[in-house]
């Protein structure tokens, strides 16, 4: 008997609607099932409801700052009901529109928890008790991924959260010590200092942010701290105890002390959701925990593809996407590759952190003679028209071919601005191109054109320092 589908995408998150949505588009039969809510943990948990509570946060700050520019308001108060209630018909209405365009693409959505039976079979089960087994010549897996927890310091929902609970927030606390300065400890500390809570973070490393240009990470450290928060690199958490309401927390490095706190947020990383999938027994490989794909997402098991959060590092909704969308077309026959040159990456601090391509080590350690470009926001007009000047964007060029290796922002509208440095790199450009784009006037935008200048020392609003010529004036 023929398979009622094409293909059976197990997880629908940014990856798993995606490839479901394209196959459809590509007259395949499709059926996906989720466990939870369609959308994941970037519709529901994540991107989402933290950009929505970054947004209100910023308007808040942003309500006492016009003070200074002429507009007075009384002091700005969240009402916690009503804010819950506006950032969950959000979720809702984006989480229905991932609906509408199932139907609209005659994707098929079946709510439970899915398990290999082999490498075309996969057995359903359901919220009731009830199991379904359906069959489809090809599976695409995109269970995505989920907090890591600290031994001792496991989550309990009320005073020690994951990132899941706080988007959540019940109150909003007098303190809060957040463990992590990755991007999630980052966009919470923002987000909670915003409404009001005193607010420390602990890093166990020598810098944010992972493996972010340092130069740029260390630039917003400094702009947080200025904003209040509280920042403590080499530091770690040595032990926490719950005590009625509150948790005690005893921090050991750059600072020692033990301190109470209304509440802590581990944050400190994701690990790929792929147990209890069956994947052992069909024989799918994994590598350092994610499941093993090929460029075209295929696994070790060729009609058994992987995509997102729980097939490799980047963790980022718009890398399981693409791959989504590779997977669905190589099902559809369709020569498609996942080989990006630059995946952005964006942090929704105020101001934002965008970056795409090679931080200045990471050229450096790949053997390229670098050349950089700097430009500040303190001489970029469009940004003293809202009031900031702390900020920069950083292009990382390669000394030799004036190409763009990699383009670093801190600024407002950062998420933006990055896709033209993405563009930049996928396409192959110089940072002469760059330099010679007429970029609008008066934008944010400018500093990336401003910077490509400088690096060629001829940047217009800045005193250009000795630099590395152009290629056509060598
Ligand atoms: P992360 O891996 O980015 O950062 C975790 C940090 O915690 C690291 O700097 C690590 O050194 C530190 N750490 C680990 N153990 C520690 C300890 N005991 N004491 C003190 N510090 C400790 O993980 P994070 O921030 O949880 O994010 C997870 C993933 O989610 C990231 O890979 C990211 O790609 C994704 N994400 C992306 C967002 C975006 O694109 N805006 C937003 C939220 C998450």
């Amino acid at each position: 008997m023929a398979a009622a589908y094409d293909a059976i995408v197990i997880g629908g998150g940014p990856g798993g609607y995606s490839a479901a949505i394209r196959l459809g588009q590509l007259g395949k039969r499709v059926l996906c099932v989720e466990a939870e809510r369609l959308g994941g943990v970037c519709l529901n948990w994540g991107c989402m409801p933290t950009k929505a509570l970054l947004h209100v946060g910023e308007v808040m700050h942003a309500a006492q700052e016009l003070k200074d520019m002429g507009v007075e308001f009384p002091e700005p108060k969240v009402n916690l009901a009503a804010l819950n209630k506006w950032k969950g018909k959000m979720v809702d209405d984006l989480v229905n529109g991932v609906a509408t365009l199932y139907k609209a693409n005659k994707v098929e959505s079946l709510a439970g928890v899915a398990e290999l039976v082999d490498a075309t079979t996969v057995r359903v089960k359901k919220a009731d008790g009830s199991t379904e087994t359906i069959s489809a010549p090809n599976i695409i897996i995109a269970t995505g991924s989920e907090p890591v927890s600290l031994p001792g310091m496991e989550r309990n929902g009320k005073t020690i959260l994951n990132s899941d609970d706080s988007v959540t927030l019940s109150d909003i606390p007098k303190s809060i010590l957040i463990i992590g300065a990755g991007v999630i400890g980052l966009e919470f500390a923002t987000i909670y200092k915003r409404l009001g809570a005193d607010v420390t973070v602990v890093e166990a490393l020598d810098h944010a942010l992972g493996d972010t240009d340092v130069e740029i990470s260390t630039l917003l450290l400094r702009i947080l701290k200025k904003q209040g928060i509280n920042i403590h690199l080499k530091t770690k958490a040595t032990s926490v105890a719950v005590k009625g309401a509150k948790v005690s927390a005893s921090l050991q490095g750059e600072i020692n002390e033990t301190r109470e706190y209304d509440k802590v947020l581990v944050a400190v990383g994701r690990r790929p959701r792929t147990s209890n999938l069956g994947l052992e027994k069909v024989g799918i490989k994994l590598e350092r925990g994610f499941v093993k794909v090929d460029a075209q997402r295929r696994t070790n098991i060729p009609n058994v593809f992987a995509i997102g959060d729980c097939a490799d590092v980047p963790l980022l909704a718009h890398k399981a996407m693409k791959e989504g969308i590779v997977a669905a077309e190589v099902i559809a026959g369709q020569a498609a590759a996942y080989d990006p040159m630059a995946v952005p990456n964006c942090v929704y601090t105020d101001p934002q952190v965008a970056t795409a391509g090679f931080s200045e080590e990471q050229a450096k350690a790949a053997g390229y003679e670098v050349a950089i470009g700097r430009f500040r926001l303190a001489a970029l007009g469009r940004a003293r028209t809202v009031g900031t000047s702390d900020g920069m964007t950083k292009i990382v060029g390669d000394k030799k071919t004036d190409l763009v290796l990699g383009i670093h922002i801190v600024s407002p509208t950062a998420e933006s601005m990055i896709a033209e440095a993405v563009l930049a790199i996928e396409m192959g450009a110089t940072v002469d191109d760059i330099g010679l784009t007429m970029h609008p006037h008066p934008t944010f935008a400018e500093s990336v054109m401003e910077a490509a200048e400088a690096l060629h020392g001829r940047a217009i609003h800045i005193v250009n320092q000795p630099v590395v010529p152009t290629p056509a004036a060598r």
